[in-house]
């Protein structure tokens, strides 16, 4: 198994380790910046005498040594800053994953590409253009991201485990996601009979505002921690074959009525990739909340040339 992450920055190199401490195979690391992925490579390897991990972590400015990679997590780009939205940094962000993926795509045209850099789902739109792979082999991650924060989120609101919760976030990755507190379970118990509807309400806001909550208390970047955490759960699914259902971005064919957009959505993970959408039943005001977000995202990418 070989795994590329494209990005050498918070996430990316995050992303590295926990990838390093699973063992799953050798990791390459790419940044444009000279010294930067071949300073953390080397960092990373030389963590792994102590977590006892015996993969290779090569740091690299060229794609020559991501050749023939299985899996390559797309991180570069910038993140946003206090006051900025995702959406603001949709024309940089697609310049760079233009030629991102121009060039994985040459090296490794087998591979599956977890896309990350924002806005989520404009940036896997263009991912899929550029590369020209099959829906099954581009995914974006967001929705396991959202749903870990309004998990967390509701095990804090009930002082329990946070593995008793299980809920889903729908819907592109921005303010109009669409968090399901009518498919939130707490050991099996509907949410909705243990919190109050001004309690849950303020829960889904705190989960729309994750993102920039992290932001405004950082101020000099974002969320990382988290974010790693979930690209590595989308590719622990992938490459045990685990077949997890997880709320991913995918490319809709009609599902849920939507064309030729990019939105999170429950599918199932496996070694081919996106293996299955799930289509669960939304009630009138859960699908017009889904619907509006499909706008706000399909707005977005209109302003792309390919
Ligand atoms: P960062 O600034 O720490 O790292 C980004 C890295 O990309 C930098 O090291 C930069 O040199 C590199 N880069 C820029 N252009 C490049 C190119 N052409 N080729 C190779 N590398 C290039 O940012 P961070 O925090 O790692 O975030 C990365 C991206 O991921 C941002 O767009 C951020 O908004 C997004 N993000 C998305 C999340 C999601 O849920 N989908 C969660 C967290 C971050
Ligand atoms: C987040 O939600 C920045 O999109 C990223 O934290």
């Amino acid at each position: 198994m070989k795994i590329t992450v494209i990005g050498a920055g918070n996430v990316g190199a995050t992303t590295a380790q926990r990838l390093a401490e699973k063992e799953y195979g050798d990791i390459v690391l790419v940044d444009i910046v000279e010294g930067l992925p071949q300073g953390k490579g080397l960092d990373l390897m030389e963590a792994g005498p102590i977590y006892n991990y015996n993969c290779k972590i090569v740091g690299t400015n060229s794609y020559e040594e991501t050749d023939n990679s299985d899996l390559v997590v797309i991180t570069s780009g910038l993140p946003r800053k206090p006051g900025m939205s995702r959406d603001d940094l949709v024309k940089v962000n697609a310049d760079i994953v233009k030629s991102v993926v121009g060039q994985v795509v040459e090296k490794s045209p087998d591979a599956i590409l977890i896309v990350v850099s924002n806005p989520l789902d404009v940036m896997t739109y263009v991912t899929y253009k550029v590369s020209k792979f099959p829906r099954e082999r581009v995914i974006g991650m967001a929705g396991v991201l959202d749903t870990s924060r309004m998990r967390n989120f509701i095990a804090m609101e009930l002082n329990v485990s946070v593995e008793n919760v299980h809920t889903f976030v729908l819907g592109g990755h921005g303010d109009t996601m669409v968090p399901l507190a009518r498919y939130t379970t707490v050991a099996g118990i509907p949410v909705t009979e243990l919190i109050p509807e001004d309690r849950l309400d303020a829960i889904v806001k705190r989960t729309r505002d994750g993102g920039a909550e992290i932001v405004s208390l950082l101020k000099t970047g974002s969320a990382f921690y988290a974010p790693a955490a979930s690209i590595v759960e989308m590719i622990d699914s992938i490459v045990k074959d685990k077949k997890k259902i997880l709320p991913c971005t995918v490319l809709c064919n009609g599902e849920y009525g939507f064309y030729d957009i990019f939105i999170g959505l429950p599918v199932k993970l496996g070694k081919r990739g996106l293996e299955q959408i799930i289509e669960i039943k939304l009630n009138k005001e859960e699908s017009e909340a889904l619907k509006k977000s499909a706008d706000a995202v399909k707005k977005l990418c209109q302003g792309i040339s390919f």
